[in-house]
């Protein structure tokens, strides 16, 4: 059973297949007839409505629950949830704080499971990064995309993608935020062009093709924002960092944003970024995915 905890789920060739799908209208309606379960154990705008919308045009039905109504953990066991909710749906996707959870649905699930994000992992948003890039510059192979920040569930899946589809990377972290020595050896065996850790941003962003960040306190994390929001002090993403980036270089977030903090309104709102582009392919990206792993798993 072909699952998508994480990007590195999928070969080059397949992450380039599900990029292409994305562009495409003849889906047709695999999904006719069947459902999918959709468990959100966070807040979410942008995933929760991109994947029912995305099962709806496959002709599906979603089923959107909040894990406390079932009891994940506490009622059941994670794999009892999965086992169960494979006889009624076709797919399975779920938002969860501990990544364990996702592997321990997946494991006995007789169908796919989809990570709509976890405390480790976002790789739905970093499909949607990589389609968005790909709008952008035809070519992702060669580009340099820059991390600013911290190396979160979004910065990692996003670098596993990036490094699939042959990319440079550049991180620009505060010490003890950014990516660990076995990370870079990952994302330098998938295909990265090139991996460079730097703990100012507007070295990383420098010649990048895109400049990516994210929150610096994530969902689940907020007992440690005092200490984040002192850790990532100079590490806002505004006109000056975005002005020693490429000519055309592009300004990318996941939403939602904190203006004035890591990122400035200027730049956020301003002519470099994509950001709403990005949260819209969210519904694309997702509609490909689920259209592949349908058919990838009744071959
Ligand atoms: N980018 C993203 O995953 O947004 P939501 O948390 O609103 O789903
Ligand atoms: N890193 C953020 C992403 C939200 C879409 C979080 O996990 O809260």
């Amino acid at each position: 059973m072909r699952h998508f905890l994480d990007v590195d789920d999928l070969a080059a060739p397949e992450l380039v297949e599900v990029l292409d799908r994305a562009d495409r209208q003849d889906h047709g309606l695999p999904l006719h007839g069947k459902g999918v379960a959709l468990l959100f154990a966070k807040p979410s705008l942008r995933t929760r409505h991109s994947c029912e919308m995305g099962v709806i045009q496959l002709g599906g039905h979603p089923v959107s629950v909040r894990p406390d109504e079932i009891g994940v953990n506490d009622r059941e066991t994670p794999a009892d949830i999965a086992r169960v909710l494979a006889g009624y749906h076709a797919l399975l996707g779920a938002r969860v704080f501990a990544h364990a959870d996702l592997v321990g649905m997946a494991e006995p699930a007789a169908v796919p499971v989809i990570n709509l994000l976890s405390d480790d992992a976002h790789p739905c948003q970093a499909l949607t990064d990589l389609l968005t890039m790909r709008q952008v510059f035809g070519e992702l192979q060669g580009r340099t995309v820059a991390w600013i920040g911290d190396h979160n569930n979004v910065a990692r899946s996003l670098a596993l993608g990036a490094s699939l589809s042959g990319m440079a990377l550049r991180f620009g972290c505060p010490e003890g935020y950014g990516p660990s020595p076995t990370d870079i050896d990952q994302f330098l065996a998938l295909g990265a062009l090139d991996v460079t850790v730097v703990h100012r941003p507007e070295e990383a962003a420098k010649g990048a093709d895109a400049v990516h960040t994210d929150v610096w306190t994530s969902m689940g994390f907020e007992a440690e924002a005092d200490d984040r929001d002192r850790a990532f002090e100079g590490f806002m993403v505004d006109d000056a960092v975005m002005a020693g980036a490429h000519d055309g270089a592009v300004f990318m977030h996941c939403l939602p944003a904190h203006r004035g903090e890591e990122v400035s309104a200027t730049v956020i709102d301003g002519p470099a970024s994509v950001v709403i582009q990005q949260a819209h392919n969210r519904l694309h990206a997702f509609r490909a995915l689920a259209w592949w792993l349908a058919e990838e798993n009744h071959r």
